[in-house]
């Protein structure tokens, strides 16, 4: 799961090499790297482990001047991140970037060293640079040498390479994982996104799948895997409004955290008018869509799943429509029934998550009446699959962890569910959601206030190795994402539970080391959820307990008790889940971890 790009150009491309890898940067950060042709036809590669930063650092001592090259920013898949796995790798003339996985990587190593190549690293990548100079050698030009490396690979794959025997060419395939094409007068470039490319050129060429191309300074030729010219028209993106900067906060998280009173705001001056919802909000005839739709179902992973979840809470309430939720690496692989009727909706915030995308592709091939996608990143591999879509306008979440996307799916999501309360018998309900929407931005902002309170608790969990997230209903996926948040950023184990089932195995865990925290909307579930918060009493176990209910004090006995701002049934999801993000947030600044990009991950999942 990493990032790539490509440009070859009749003027120098270190820079813009360099530019394109730091916006790709958020695909991995375990090692960047970069291969140029130089004047003298041959390459020079420069690799580092750890950020395009330490990369920068290396080029700004040893230039590497050339007007053909590929770069790579690495999330490791198959081997450490350690020098000798780090991308570009080397075969005599040729140097490869790859993106995805090789999985019959094992039998090719075996054939290739047959024929006398060295492997030098851990990596399933490196059997593309072998291949590709086996090939390269034997092959009239590169677009020949390059279908018959694609023949022989099984896996999702997207390559770039340049060659020595052809130094004014840069060659790219792609099977399974995203690739575009860059142009501008005098360059191409290649690009594992739209957004690396947004300082060069907004005219771009997305790939598909068992695609080869070709390009020089001034031209590219697209073929597929048996060789036939493909012609497609070049698109032009629209352009990103949004500024990347801290704008003083300390860290993205903290600021994205804090922009998302005015993402909803937005999102209701956007898409609310004097009457109501405005028509169609989904994309063309979607009301009458969304109207005769029988069953939905939900497709995502990680934070954007547990969004999902929540919309089935929602609109399982209120209408006859069945939904499922469900974890994308799962729905790929496993038989799914798709019933007359049924809506695929795929939710994403970067649009590039391969098993989302995979999800997406299978389901354009089943019986789906349409499939919708809510997604933060318009002209992504998923909104370009998808017959409709829904633009989260979040802006650029740069943190890995995910804060403001999760928030602006939520309040998509229950927008869906005001368009089909209209199939309820319960007429006013569309009205009763539109009133609690309405309130949501001051409420959010009053419960910001709350951050000192939770910078205190924060402290406790600093020398914490678990703790246990509870809630019922439409808190039961709070308390999944707030424990995806917490471990991800300060790398305590937490786990998620629907409070009801504690007793049911986890209550074992509990002892007067273990916090746990309850989230307890004032609804019809309260009395629930304080009985299975003092089963955990009993057993000694910290309890916190994030509430707008009045407790007595017989009920708050050795609980501490964060009282949270009234609001609404439906809306309570969004106003929950601040508190989590904020709790998660400063215990990271306890326990001093690298909280925007924390070890082992990357903002964008792009290998199953
Ligand atoms: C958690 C997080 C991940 C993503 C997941 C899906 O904070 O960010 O769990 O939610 O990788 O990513 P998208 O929404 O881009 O498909």
């Amino acid at each position: 799961m990493c990032g790539i790009f490509g440009a070859v150009s009749k003027s120098e491309i270190q820079g813009s090499l360099i530019s394109g890898l730091s916006k790709l940067e958020y695909r991995g950060y375990d090692s960047a790297g970069i291969s140029i042709i130089t004047g003298r036809q041959k390459i020079k590669r420069v690799r580092c482990v750890g950020k395009v930063k330490n990369l920068k650092r290396i080029l700004n001592s040893s230039r590497s001047s050339g007007f053909c090259g590929i770069a790579h920013t690495r999330w490791a898949t198959h081997g450490q991140p350690i020098l000798k796995n780090s991308h570009p790798h080397n075969s005599s003339k040729v140097s490869i970037v790859h993106n995805g996985i090789i999985e019959n990587s094992d039998e090719l190593k075996v054939y290739l060293k047959k024929k006398n190549y060295k492997f030098t690293s851990d990596t399933d990548s490196e059997v593309i640079a072998h291949l590709f100079s086996y090939y390269a050698e034997r092959s009239s030009d590169g677009v020949e040498a390059m279908k018959r490396v694609a023949k022989k690979l099984n896996g999702s794959f997207a390559i770039a390479a340049i060659c020595e025997r052809w130094p004014d060419h840069l060659l790219a395939a792609c099977n399974g994982s995203p690739l575009l094409i860059g142009t501008k007068k005098g360059s191409n470039f290649i690009s594992s996104d739209i957004h690396a490319l947004s300082e060069t050129t907004d005219t771009y060429v997305p790939l598909q799948d068992n695609e080869i191309v070709e390009l020089n300074s001034t031209d590219y030729k697209i073929y597929n895997f048996t060789g036939r010219k493909i012609s497609r028209k070049q698109t032009k993106a629209k352009k990103q409004t949004s500024e990347i900067n801290k704008n003083g906060y300390k860290h993205f998280m903290q600021k994205e955290i804090y922009e998302q009173q005015e993402i909803i705001s937005n999102a209701i001056k956007h898409q609310i008018g004097k009457k109501g919802l405005l028509p169609n909000i989904f994309g063309p005839n979607s009301d009458k869509l969304l109207l005769k739709t029988k069953h939905i179902h939900f497709v995502a992973c990680g934070t954007s799943y547990n969004a999902a979840l929540i919309a089935k809470y929602w609109i399982e309430e209120i209408t006859d429509i069945v939904c499922t939720a469900e974890i994308a690496s799962e729905y790929r692989y496993r038989t799914v029934n798709v019933p007359p009727g049924t809506l695929f909706v795929a939710i994403s915030q970067s649009g590039e998550t391969a098993d989302t995308i995979y999800s997406l592709k299978k389901a354009k091939n089943r019986n789906y009446c349409s499939i919708l996608s809510i997604c933060n990143v318009p002209e992504s591999s998923i909104t370009r699959l998808s017959d409709l879509v829904y633009l989260t306008h979040a802006g650029p979440e740069i943190s890995v962890a995910s804060t403001k996307a999760f928030t602006s799916q939520l309040i998509a999501l229950l927008f869906m569910t005001m368009v089909l309360s209209r199939t309820s018998k319960n007429k006013t309900i569309e009205k009763t959601i539109l009133k609690q929407v309405k309130a949501l931005p001051a409420i959010i902002k009053k419960t910001f206030l709350l951050e000192k309170e939770i910078k205190k608790i924060a402290k406790n969990f600093k020398n914490k190795k678990h703790t246990l997230f509870l809630g019922r209903g439409v808190s039961y996926p709070i308390a999944l994402e707030a424990a995806l948040k917490l471990k991800e950023i300060t790398y305590i184990h937490a786990e998620g539970y629907a409070a009801g089932e504690l007793k049911h195995g986890p209550l074992a865990l509990v002892d007067k080391n273990l916090p746990v925290i309850g989230l307890m909307p004032d609804n019809n579930l309260v009395n629930q959820v304080l009985s299975n918060l003092a089963e955990v009493r009993a057993r000694q176990g910290l309890v916190y307990i994030f509430t707008n209910k009045k407790l007595s004090s017989s009920k708050t006995d050795k609980t501490n008790v964060i009282n949270m701002p009234s609001c609404g049934h439906f809306v309570s999801p969004l106003v929950y889940v601040i508190p989590m993000q904020l709790l998660s947030y400063y215990v990271a600044i306890e326990k001093k971890t690298n909280i925007d990009q924390p070890r082992n991950l990357a903002k964008s999942v792009t290998v199953e």
